[in-house]
């Protein structure tokens, strides 16, 4: 196989409602919680980053102007912490510089897969990576992240590739499932997609889980597509129609996977990641015991 073409563009959809986070998200995006100090968009940024993407499309809805804010200079904050003495390298590597980033407006929330074609010039004719902003993939202690893992997949296998993750049998009527083929090592070979099956009809307990690499040619098959499960434009249903033409794997990511957009998930991730910290850790371990009784 030749040498597959780079992956240097990441979709960020976040024009979500984030009902389920109501009413924190009345007023910011749900992208835009943090997990400790760093809101969740930016360690999605930060793991495309690590995978050697440059360009970075956001997929922006009414509400969502934080977000832009949040990657662009904050003059006025950085001049006077600077003549207050104050460190600037707490903000991190926040910025997106000129020409690296890229906002889109979808203007109604018609489903995942209409908001990644609201994309489609921007990416133009190369394939690209999607990144689902509250789907937090933690990378183990001393390992790579989730979309690192796949783009050193993808330069073995080319093609199309999804990130998965088993869950419990009773759980899979939530996302979308995938019908494994053959499997070697963390790769699956993918023969079919189905968006949120019902538990009996489900091809495997093996779920999509935030993470693609997509060939242009899905744009297409959105340009054409009707709406499917929960009347949405699901990505789901373009990349199922993909299989057969191109090659489909599944990485399992060895790390942890946390759903943000639930509550619970939010909370476990916000406790994971501050258990870990040098600065807080010993602390917050403390802070639980002592509240736990
Ligand atoms: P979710 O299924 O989490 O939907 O979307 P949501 O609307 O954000 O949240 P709830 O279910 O109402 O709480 C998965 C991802 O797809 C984006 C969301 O922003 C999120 O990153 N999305 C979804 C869009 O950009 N546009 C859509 O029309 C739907």
């Amino acid at each position: 196989m030749s040498q597959p073409k780079p992956i240097r563009k990441a979709v960020f959809p976040v024009a979500g409602l984030g009902t389920r986070f109501l009413p924190a998200t009345k007023a910011i995006p749900k992208e835009m919680l943090p997990i400790v100090d760093r809101p969740l968009i930016q360690y999605a940024v930060d793991e495309a980053r690590e995978a050697g993407i440059e360009q970075m499309i956001f997929v922006t809805g009414r509400g969502k102007s934080a977000i832009e804010d949040h990657f662009d200079i904050a003059f006025e904050l950085e001049k006077t912490m600077s003549e207050r003495g104050k460190d600037l390298s707490v903000l991190g590597p926040t910025r997106l510089g000129p020409g690296n980033c890229a906002y889109v407006r979808q203007q109604e929330p018609l489903g995942l897969g209409h908001a990644i074609w609201c994309a489609r010039d921007i990416v133009g004719d190369e394939p690209f990576a999607i990144f689902l902003p509250d789907e937090f993939m933690h990378a183990n202690p001393g390992g790579t992240g989730c979309m690192k893992q796949m783009v050193d997949a993808y330069t073995h296998v080319g093609g199309n590739l999804l990130s998965v993750l088993e869950v419990p049998r009773e759980q899979v009527s939530s996302y979308g499932v995938i019908d494994p083929g053959a499997e070697s090592g963390a790769l699956t070979q993918v023969r079919g997609l189905v968006e949120k099956p019902p538990v009996d009809r489900a091809p495997s307990n093996k779920i999509i889980s935030g993470r693609y690499i997509l060939q242009p040619q899905v744009m297409r098959v959105l340009e054409a597509q009707e709406k499917g499960a929960g009347g949405e434009i699901q990505l789901t249903d373009a990349m199922a129609r993909m299989i057969g033409q191109q090659p489909f794997h599944a990485v399992t990511f060895d790390g942890q996977r946390y759903d943000c957009g639930s509550k619970l998930g939010y909370v476990e991730a916000t406790l994971a990641v501050a258990l870990e910290r040098d600065d807080m850790g010993a602390d917050v371990r403390a802070m639980a015991q002592r509240l736990l009784g």
